[in-house]
């Protein structure tokens, strides 16, 4: 009996122990069957994500192409411009004027950059240098009022200086030169920057009061007044980047200042267009064109596509929709008569564009570093115009040019960009000017005295004047069309 309850227990265990064995074959079956479909879901999404990206990446390659010319196979001499087409050249009051007391001098002093100085001398020169536009045979002329001139303290008006700016035009008008205002250039008195500038917009009001009376007393002999210049280029670099005045790094006061030059360009298209129907607005836009540094890489697309919209695509909807970084910005709405169009170059961003801080940029194969160190790229100025056309106003080229101290590159940098210019009028653009940047070297903000644009060099010690090579091939290209 004992020993028959013995086996049967020793059967019992047996019996469990087969099923526990098998118990555990089962589960493990079970599991391992699990990890196989986990990681067949593992691979089949990852395998879904890549060609999501693939056709993403060869969507964005389509929809945003990078065209490359070969120069080789080119006539750049082959260019067309339409009648009345405008021939022009351009600067700013800071960075030819001289002894000026305003933001940008103060901040030069406070950074230990350079300083302007005497610029060019151009307050007591403008006269000759009027001759040379004369002698260049442009037939329009960009230049800006100094504001900080015209109303060095608050509510104090140099009526002297005014009328100086009224001689200038008045002499232009004479050599049948267009003069192309900029109410705005960078620079503004430096008691209205200590009030907060374009970062608060309570400020905008003394902005205007001086447009309208910069309007009021040049209306009738100004008809085209650019209000801002490169909205996008003063508030990075003043607020992000924090290399021009006030010097700050604050991407959401960066955001506020471009919001509020929309306001002001608006607020003075509101307060003087009714007043003078037959003046014409706009901004000078700085269309830099942002492309992935690795066409193929899935992390230089949506960076570059950021940059893009954030230096372009926010400011053409602001004007074109009346909203701007998610905010409202109504009040500028459909005020331009015409858009300018500063353009100079592409940015290749990729996450190590960290280099870009310092002002280093990538360039492809093909293309030339320019002095500036960003590359040469005359295919773009092409696309920054189809980027401006669905404005639907004209286009006025209100700069372009090259640092080129030794004026090796600048004419076939000149004739490129003539080259797609013409080629996008004839594909019916309607661009009516070109304003080359500039008449002569001068002062290049951060840059001081470093950068050469001139298609006059400027020698500071004499303040001695000479055309460049390039500077007589633009003058023959002038006479020519
Ligand atoms: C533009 C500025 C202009 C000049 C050129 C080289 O961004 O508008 O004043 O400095 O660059």
């Amino acid at each position: 009996m004992q020993r028959s309850v013995f086996l049967s227990l020793a059967f019992w265990k047996h019996l469990s122990a087969i099923e526990t064995g098998l118990q555990k074959r089962i589960s493990k079956t079970v599991d391992h069957s699990r990890t196989i479909m986990w990681e067949r879901l593992v691979i089949a999404a990852l395998l879904v994500f890549a060609v999501f990206k693939v056709t993403l990446i060869t969507y964005r390659r389509r929809k945003y192409p990078e065209p490359h010319e070969d120069w080789s196979t080119i006539n750049l001499d082959d260019v067309h411009f339409p009648e009345g087409f405008h021939w022009g050249t351009a600067t700013a009051a800071h960075q030819v004027e001289g002894n000026l007391l305003n933001n940008w001098t103060v901040h030069e002093t406070a950074r230990g950059l350079e300083a302007s100085g005497a610029a060019c001398d151009h307050w007591n020169r403008w006269k000759d240098d009027f001759q040379l536009l004369t002698d260049l045979g442009v037939t329009s002329y960009r230049f800006s009022i100094e504001w900080s001139r015209l109303e060095p303290t608050e509510g104090t008006w140099n009526e002297a200086a005014l009328s100086v700016y009224s001689d200038m035009v008045d002499d232009l008008l004479k050599r049948n030169i267009r003069p192309v205002v900029t109410l705005h250039h960078f620079s503004h008195p430096d008691w209205w920057e200590t009030k907060g500038g374009f970062a608060d917009r309570s400020n905008i009001p003394a902005f205007v009061r001086y447009c309208e009376r910069v309007i009021g007393a040049l209306a009738g002999r100004v008809t085209t007044w650019v209000t801002v210049n490169e909205p996008t280029v003063f508030s990075t670099m003043g607020y992000t980047l924090g290399m021009f005045p006030p010097g700050r790094r604050s991407l959401r006061t960066t955001l506020r200042v471009m919001r509020n030059l929309l306001f002001a360009h608006g607020a003075v298209y509101k307060a003087l267009k009714p007043k003078h129907p037959e003046l014409q607005f706009g901004v000078a836009k700085n269309v830099t064109l942002f492309d992935p540094k690795n066409r193929w890489s899935p992390l230089d697309w949506p960076l570059a596509r950021l940059l893009e919209w954030f230096w372009n695509g926010a400011w053409r909807n602001g004007i074109q929709n009346g909203r701007m970084f998610f905010k409202d910005v109504s009040e500028a709405k459909g005020t331009l008569d015409f858009v300018g169009l500063n353009y100079y170059t592409h940015v290749l961003v990729g996450p190590a564009s960290v280099s870009l801080l310092k002002m280093k940029f990538p360039k492809r194969q093909q293309e030339v570093t320019t002095e500036f160190g960003y590359p040469m790229y005359a295919e773009g100025l092409a696309r920054a115009i189809d980027f401006l056309a669905p404005l639907g106003v004209p286009i006025e080229i209100t700069e372009n040019g090259v640092a080129d101290a030794n004026d090796t590159l600048r004419t076939e940098h000149l004739k490129r960009h003539l080259w797609v210019l013409s080629q996008a009028i004839q594909d019916g653009h309607d661009v009516r000017s070109y304003h080359h940047w500039s008449l002569m070297d001068n002062f290049e903000w951060a840059e001081g005295y470093s950068m050469r644009f001139g298609l006059h060099h400027v020698d500071f010690e004499t303040q001695e004047r000479t055309l460049r090579t390039s500077g007589e091939v633009y003058r023959s290209i002038v006479e020519k069309h």
